[in-house]
């Protein structure tokens, strides 16, 4: 075999990509990953999950030494921003990730080719004037913002996530058109750092798809920290000045037009997969009518020996289940029986406090006609969080009315993104909230709240 030919081709170095060209690696296959960025980690690690999370933290330690610290009995003087240390301490958390990618690369034997790929046929794919064979390719090209018509991008006045998470000072004004996670989670960062956030959604709420209490929550507790909230809002156009933008806004369902003024715009209206300049149309690959790769149960598109993971494909988009895919991929096409559960990934909101969701809401349980027993725990009943200051919100466990079966769970509140890692432990082990509730949790601890939601779901939580 010479160099340019392999067993696996990966195209794309994202959550998906590098995890599924390191399992088809450890399985012995001789594996090449190519990506357009020479800093592997894809979108995820470069200008995603890993830089937002970063600045969140730096903004809510801001905030904390601000506001928080005061009722604990320490004073402290009021803090200064170092926006460039922030957003430096960043960039070298992101730098740090990325080099760890190309360090398990090394590791691993596999093969790092950098420049934009192109899929000539099955089996084939060009880089610029290079050739590589593969028997088998993998599509993990991701996604990228959707645009909104009449708002365009510059990554200065009017930005996508990318631009937000470097703006070079903290504006006076921003307007986040969507309620979504990345509009939530970005517009929570400069509002703590000392914008004004204006957030506007199209729907009557934001974070549509959760569970309506969280959302309820959800909305008080932002409302209260000082995000404003313009909902059933559509946005018609965007006029740019050197003071400013001047967005147009319109009641979702008509009516009387309005104006917003705001130094910068996040737009976060959802993303869309990414496939420019990948040749599918040549190769013969089918995408469904908004563009994602279309695949079977097994990660196969319609040509033989082209598989497609990631966001490319849809479903959540999310870091966790595109590496999901990335191994159960590399196993298929070793021939073992990869598979995910797509009934037990968890989303986590990474405000303050944070929002988890796991399997079915009250209303999609409805919907499909099933019988479920709830049970509800607030924070403000749990010791641990009382002692650390963070009472808001509640712990939701979802469970079957016949069989006790866990079908859903949903937190808002303390660390609710670690602590809704033991609901999905349990429902990936078809585990019933009787298991839950049964189970020692460390006292006192977070947890206890999930341990007596659990409880509650046969009504006989302890403390309240
Ligand atoms: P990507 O990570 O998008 O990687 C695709 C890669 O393919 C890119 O590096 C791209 O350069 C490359 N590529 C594309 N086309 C080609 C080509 N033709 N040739 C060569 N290379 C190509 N998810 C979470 O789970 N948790 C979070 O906290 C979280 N936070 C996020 C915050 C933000 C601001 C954003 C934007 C997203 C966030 N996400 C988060 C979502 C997460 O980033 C994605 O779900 C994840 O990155 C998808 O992985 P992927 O491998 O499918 O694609
Ligand atoms: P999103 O789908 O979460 O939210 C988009 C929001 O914009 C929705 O509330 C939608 O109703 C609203 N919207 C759509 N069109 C609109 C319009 N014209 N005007 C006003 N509102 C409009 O998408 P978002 O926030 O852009 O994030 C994209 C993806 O990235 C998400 O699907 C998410 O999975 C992923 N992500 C995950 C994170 C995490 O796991 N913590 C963090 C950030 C992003």
């Amino acid at each position: 075999m010479s160099d340019t030919a392999f067993d696996v081709i990966v195209i794309g170095a994202g959550p998906g990509g590098y995890v599924a060209a390191i399992r088809a690696a450890q399985l012995g296959l001789k594996t090449a990953c190519i990506d357009a960025r020479e800093s592997l980690g894809g979108t995820c690690l470069n200008v995603g999950c890993i830089p937002s999370k970063a600045l969140l933290q730096s903004s809510h330690l801001f905030e904390e030494a601000g506001h928080g610290m005061a009722a604990h009995g320490v004073e402290v003087a009021a803090p200064k921003l170092d926006l460039k240390t922030m957003l430096g301490r960043k960039d070298s958390i992101v730098g740090d990730l990325t080099k760890g990618i190309a360090f398990l690369f090394k590791k691993n034997k596999i093969t790092q080719i950098t420049g934009m790929a192109k899929v000539t046929s099955a089996g084939n794919v060009s880089v610029g004037k290079d050739a590589y064979t593969a028997k088998h390719i993998i599509i993990a090209t991701g996604s990228e913002s959707a645009p909104l018509p009449g708002v365009d991008v510059d990554e200065k006045q009017i930005v996508s996530s990318t631009g937000a998470l470097d703006l070079p000072k903290v504006p006076k004004t921003m307007a986040v058109i969507g309620g979504g996670v990345i509009g939530l989670e970005l517009g929570s960062v400069w509002r703590r750092l000392g914008a004004e956030v204006t957030v506007i959604e199209f729907l009557p709420n934001i974070l549509p798809g959760m569970d309506a209490d969280v959302v309820k929550q959800a909305t008080r507790t932002f409302k209260k920290q000082g995000l404003k909230f313009k909902l059933a809002t559509k946005v018609t156009g965007a006029k740019k000045a050197k003071g400013g933008v001047t967005l147009s806004l319109e009641p979702a369902a008509g009516g009387d037009t309005d104006t917003l003024q705001a130094d910068v715009v996040l737009v976060s209206i959802g993303r869309r997969p990414f496939t420019d300049k990948l040749g599918l149309a040549e190769a013969g690959v089918t995408v469904d009518e908004r563009g994602f790769v279309a695949t079977d149960g097994h990660y196969k598109t319609n040509v033989d020996g082209i598989y497609a993971i990631g966001d490319v494909v849809g479903g959540a988009m999310l870091a966790h289940k595109a590496e999901e895919e990335g191994v159960a991929c590399a196993e298929i096409i070793a021939g073992q029986a990869g598979h995910v559960n797509y009934g037990a990934i968890p989303g986590v909101v990474y405000t303050h406090p944070e929002i988890a969701a796991l399997g079915k809401t009250e209303q999609q349980l409805k919907d499909e006609g099933v019988e479920y027993n709830v049970g509800k725990f607030p924070f403000m009943a749990n010791a641990r969080a009382k002692a650390v200051g963070s009472t808001e919100g509640f712990v939701k466990i979802i469970a079957d009315a016949k069989t006790d079966k866990i079908l859903g769970a949903h937190i808002i509140g303390p660390g609710a993104g670690e602590l809704i890692q033991e609901v999905a432990l349990a429902m990936e082990f078809g585990g019933s909230s009787e298991d839950i509730a049964r189970t020692s949790h460390a006292h006192p601890g977070t947890a206890e709240a999930v341990k007596e939601a659990a409880m509650a779901v046969a009504g006989r939580a302890i403390h309240i």
